[in-house]
């Protein structure tokens, strides 16, 4: 197996040793539950764009779903199927795809208002926007690490540029996101092979608290956010 195809399946099967073991889990299931509510429904040849792919983890629970799969990302993935130019667009005409996927890219790109115009722009309208990115996080660069969200901040921001937002969930809530925190506090100053001994401590106390949160909170203060957003048909 391909490291990048490994590091994907990683980021779906997170084992006991990985110190974003509880995030990767929640995360994963949510992307289930939105593809199971808003994408399976769907019976016709469902194209999806999966931009900013990254080394595509999610593909395989978006493949039984979808007629066709494209992988859109900065010239320097070569596993995607475009590439965006240097400005940040897509070449692919108006209103293409069913659905765009986008997995914790948001923080990563420059301008986050383009980004989020370029998937309006190749969506059909009544096409949606699946969207997780960052609450609290700490800095991560993927060339580029720029941006935090507000439960408020991101709902203004998808929402002004003409989506409408059908689905919002904060996942890992304040108690759960601050322990990640300071898990990721040491991480960088034990040696590699101990990592795995801090993921063994922290992450259960995580899946604890985590538990603890109600949803209403993590809605509105979270790890994460997972969207989904439609274009408007009059867009
Ligand atoms: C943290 S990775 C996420 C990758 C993948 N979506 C995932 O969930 O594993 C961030 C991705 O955003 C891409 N990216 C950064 N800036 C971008 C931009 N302006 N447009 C599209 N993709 C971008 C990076 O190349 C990288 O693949």
């Amino acid at each position: 197996m391909s490291e990048a195809r490994e590091a994907g399946v990683v980021r779906l099967k997170p084992g006991i040793f990985n110190t974003r073991r509880h995030y990767l889990i929640q995360l994963r299931k949510q992307i289930e539950k939105v593809l199971e509510q808003f994408v399976k429904p769907m019976k016709d040849q469902v194209q999806i764009a999966d931009y900013g792919c990254g080394n595509m983890p999610y593909e395989p629970l978006v493949a039984p779903y979808t007629e066709r799969y494209i992988g859109i990302d900065l010239s320097e993935n070569p596993r995607a199927e475009i590439h965006i130019d240097p400005e940040g667009r897509i070449a692919m005409p108006d209103n293409q795809v069913d659905f765009v996927l986008s997995t914790q890219v948001l923080e990563h790109v420059e301008n986050p208002i383009f980004y989020l115009e370029e998937a309006l722009r190749i969506l059909k309208p009544g096409g949606k926007l699946i969207i997780s990115t960052h609450g609290y996080w700490m800095f991560h660069p993927d060339p580029t690490d720029y941006w935090r969200w507000t439960s408020t901040g991101l709902k203004k921001i998808i929402t002004e540029r003409g989506f409408e937002i059908k689905y919002f969930r904060g996942i890992i809530g304040r108690a759960a996101t601050g322990l990640q925190l300071f898990q990721d506090g040491f991480l960088f100053k034990v040696p590699g092979a101990m990592r795995g001994l801090l993921a063994i401590i922290f992450q259960p106390l995580i899946f604890f608290f985590d538990k603890t949160t109600s949803q209403s909170s993590k809605d509105k203060d979270a790890g994460t956010f997972v969207i989904v957003a439609e274009k408007k048909t009059t867009s």
